[in-house]
């Protein structure tokens, strides 16, 4: 298994790129079910789940061919066609493994009138149910049978009906399965109490492309008028706002300035101003955003929650940067109830975080030191590297494959701007 290899206390200074939005791809790719003509998706990022889906596709009988894949370029092209669809069912091997697998539920009972997938069950960081995404269907007149850990979902004779759809709470996969079945269904959908997550914004974009037609997007009430049927498009997936925030902690705790490539400011409103508050600056540059820290982090008191709120996936990075801030620090996770798990970690590097319940407090310390670490969720790896940046010392961040999952080609990302980082293999 790869090891991750940082020798720290370097200052990160250039130029990186963002790549593809990792949960905008993981949306985007189930749309070419939705319709027989080919659909073209650009800048998809290079990522172990991207791949994962591509193959949960093909085994739904969708032919994919990819382009740009030199190992020199970052992000690629890819063609998907769903001529037809040869298989309904997306089995529990490969849904365990990702759990955005779900996405295929919705699609595929808009287009064909039924689809059998694995309930996912939990995961490290939290339950995770999969009840909004089932209740979304029914109020579009899908029949549903749970048995064996599968849920089997019917479209009537005649296909899905629009629907008014009421989300009790916000959830980003249920509207996005939500919003992918309602545009090839019969008539009007309304879905109320929907996510604005930029990359649902970009779903309904695609979605746009390929034909359908969808009112209000970026705000919490969706409209949607469904189409018999849809068309093929180009469609090139938004800037992660993830990893752009990720990297923009990285100038932060390194005392550096980072010149972010593709990063789009308006759909990473909380990010910024929270990281203007810990005392960085944050500048317009053509094509980008630059991030430079200034003097000493500042200690903030952040609460997750759905956007245009501060976003869960930065829980853990901010963290990671709140652990060398003049004072002290409350972070309050909302959404996720166990995703804390890289605190003992943290701590390890010399860290003064307490949790309590859902808050965590993050006492600043002068300094933090090198250790042999290793996370349980992607996001909470990430708070690893960032410390690692900044710890005096080697860090070994164990289980890469956490990494590979989310963050493109991320040691030559930060080889390229001044980072001591390597990729170590055990065979
Ligand atoms: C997506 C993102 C993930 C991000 C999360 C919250 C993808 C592939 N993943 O995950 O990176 O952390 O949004 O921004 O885009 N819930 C239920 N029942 C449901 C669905 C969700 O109770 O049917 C709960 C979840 O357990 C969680 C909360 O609702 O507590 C929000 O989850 P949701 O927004 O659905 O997250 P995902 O779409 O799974």
């Amino acid at each position: 298994m790869d090891r991750i290899i940082i020798r720290g206390g370097k200052r990160l200074e250039g130029k990186l790129p963002i790549s593809g939005a990792k949960n905008a791809a993981l949306t985007l790719l189930p749309c070419a079910l939705l319709t027989d003509e080919p659909l073209t998706l650009r800048n998809l990022p290079r990522l172990a789940d991207v791949d994962s889906f591509g193959h949960l596709l093909n085994q739904l009988g969708v032919s994919t061919t990819v382009e740009g894949s030199r190992p020199d370029e970052f992000g690629r092209v890819m063609t998907l066609r769903a001529a037809s669809i040869s298989s309904t069912v997306a089995p529990y091997d490969i849904v365990r493994k990702m759990r955005a697998s779900i996405l295929v539920l919705g699609p595929l009972v808009a287009r064909g009138g039924e689809a059998t997938v694995s309930l996912p069950g939990g995961c490290a960081i939290g339950m995770r149910p999969v009840d909004l995404h089932l209740r979304a269907l029914e109020a579009l007149g899908a029949e549903l049978e749970i048995a064996s850990g599968y849920v089997r979902a019917t479209a009537p004779d005649g296909g899905l009906k629009g629907g008014t759809i009421r989300f009790p709470f916000v959830s980003v996969g249920a509207t996005e399965n939500a919003l992918m079945a309602a545009v090839l269904a019969k008539g009007t959908t309304v879905i109320e109490n929907a996510a604005r997550e930029p990359e649902i914004t970009d779903l309904a974009k695609c979605l746009i492309a390929m034909g359908a037609e969808i009112e209000g997007l970026r705000t919490d009430t969706l409209t949607v008028h469904g189409k018999e049927r849809l068309h093929g498009a180009t469609y090139s997936v938004m800037p992660d706002r993830i990893e752009a925030g990720s990297y923009a902690c990285a100038a932060m705790i390194t005392g550096g300035s980072l010149e972010l490539t593709g990063a789009r400011r308006e759909t990473m409103p909380s990010i910024v101003s929270g990281l203007e508050d810990a005392g960085g600056i944050i500048e317009d540059v053509p094509g980008g955003i630059r991030v430079s820290a200034d003097g000493a982090i500042r200690p903030l008191s952040i609460s997750t929650a759905p956007f245009p709120a501060f976003p869960t996936d930065m829980q853990a990075q901010f963290m990671a940067m709140l652990t060398l801030a003049k004072g002290t620090s409350l972070l309050t996770e909302t959404i996720f109830e166990n995703r804390y798990m890289h605190v003992p970690e943290l701590n390890r590097m010399g860290a003064d975080i307490e949790v309590r319940g859902r808050a965590a407090i993050v006492r600043g310390v002068e300094k933090i030191h090198g250790a042999p670490v290793m996370a349980t969720d992607l996001r909470a790896s990430m708070s690893l590297i960032l410390a690692g940046l900044a710890a005096e010392g080697e860090t070994q961040v164990a289980r890469v494959y956490h990494l590979d999952r989310g963050y493109e080609r991320l040691e030559e990302k930060l080889q390229a701007v001044g980072a001591d980082i390597e990729r170590a293999s055990d065979g």
